[in-house]
């Protein structure tokens, strides 16, 4: 790798895109018609922001342009069905909410395929719950629009993100992924040292801010070190900006249990690897009813809507991810 490149890298040029959809959880199982309606709904209301949302930055462009169309059509089938049953809709939580769109049309259709993926896998689940004949067959219709039709539409303008096996990565991705693994090792090595100075000399309280403004910071300058992007992700996140990047997504929703990597059209590298918990981690991770008054407060107070407690020692608490740039910037 030339210098002038590694400059290049350095300007962040190439910045990872973390997924904007929007959820916070995952949607509850649902046991009724009318929660699997819910779901449903809410759902496509969701594709509908998201997707206007998209086409107010990067114009009406293709596939947006048309497959929102469908998803409006999509939502009127679902209102028949509230209708015939004389149900009431739920208002709709997207309509004016704020989506932080990707700057390139290729990750905002990335963004689109994350999206349409886990819509058909919601379907699967919704038509597990209701013996409803019609509500059934409307569900079957709208998973199959968005498994078959816009799917691939919208992986026509991605930028190609697809999973390498570690035995098929080139020798070039090799490269790439010692890239990653040391900025990872840099990254993990710093932030446990830290994390381990402060909890002996201020108590696991008072290491709360190691974890809340340290691991940011570490993980720039790893990044920064490296030329890559790096950061810490999960399926319960503590810190909702600890999202992951759009390539990881699906994997975040699959909890894989080991390392994965993926490659896209432009040369990039993602590397994805699981990270357990210890006994040092479930101090601040674990049963909450174990945590002493002043640490519940603190992390009360940095993280009113915290998901990261409930953990035991060698759960899957999460991955860092590694984001190796391509050569052809
Ligand atoms: C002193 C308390 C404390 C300890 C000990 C601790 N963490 Fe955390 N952890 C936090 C806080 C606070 C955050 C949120 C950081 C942020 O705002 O980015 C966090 C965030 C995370 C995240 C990022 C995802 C998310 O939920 O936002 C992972 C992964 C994680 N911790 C894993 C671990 C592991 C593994 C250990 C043990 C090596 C550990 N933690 C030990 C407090 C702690």
């Amino acid at each position: 790798m030339s210098g002038k490149r590694v400059s290049f890298f350095a300007l962040g040029l190439i910045a990872a895109t973390l997924l904007t959809l929007g959820f916070s959880e995952p949607p509850k199982k649902p046991t009724t018609t009318k929660d699997a309606l819910d779901i449903a709904i809410d759902d496509e209301r969701h594709a509908i922001a998201f997707y206007e949302a998209v086409m107010s930055k990067h114009g009406e462009r293709r596939p947006f342009a048309n497959i929102i169309h469908a998803e409006r059509r999509h939502q009127a089938a679902l209102l028949a069905q509230y209708e015939r049953l004389e149900l009431t809709p739920p208002p709709n939580r997207w309509a004016d909410h704020q989506f932080d769109v990707p700057d390139t049309f290729a990750e905002a259709c990335d963004a689109a395929i994350v999206a349409e993926i886990r819509n058909g896998r919601i379907y699967d689940d919704l038509l597990a719950a209701t013996d409803d004949e019609q509500v059934r067959q409307v569900f079957q219709n709208l998973r199959d629009a968005s498994v078959e039709r816009h799917l691939r539409a919208f992986r026509r303008h991605g930028s190609g993100w697809t999973e390498v096996a570690k035995k098929e990565l080139t020798d070039r991705q090799k490269q790439q992924k010692k890239i990653a693994d040391n900025a990872r090792h840099d990254m993990f090595g710093k932030l446990l040292a830290e994390l381990m100075r402060t909890i002996q000399k201020e108590g696991t309280d008072g290491a709360v801010d190691v974890c809340a403004k340290r691991a940011p910071e570490i993980a720039q300058e790893a990044g920064k070190q490296h030329n890559v992007k790096i950061g810490r992700t999960s399926f319960r996140l503590r810190n909702q900006n600890n999202q992951p990047p759009v390539w990881a997504a699906l994997l975040v929703d699959e909890r894989v249990n080991e390392k994965r990597y993926l490659a896209d059209d432009n040369g990039r590298l993602g590397v994805l690897t699981p990270i357990k918990l210890s006994s040092t981690c479930i101090q601040c991770h674990g049963d909450p009813n174990q945590m002493s008054p002043a640490l519940k407060a603190k992390l009360k107070k940095h993280y009113p809507n915290d998901m990261a407690t409930g953990f035991k020692i060698n759960d899957l608490r999460g991955w860092f991810w590694v984001e190796v740039p391509g050569n052809e910037n």
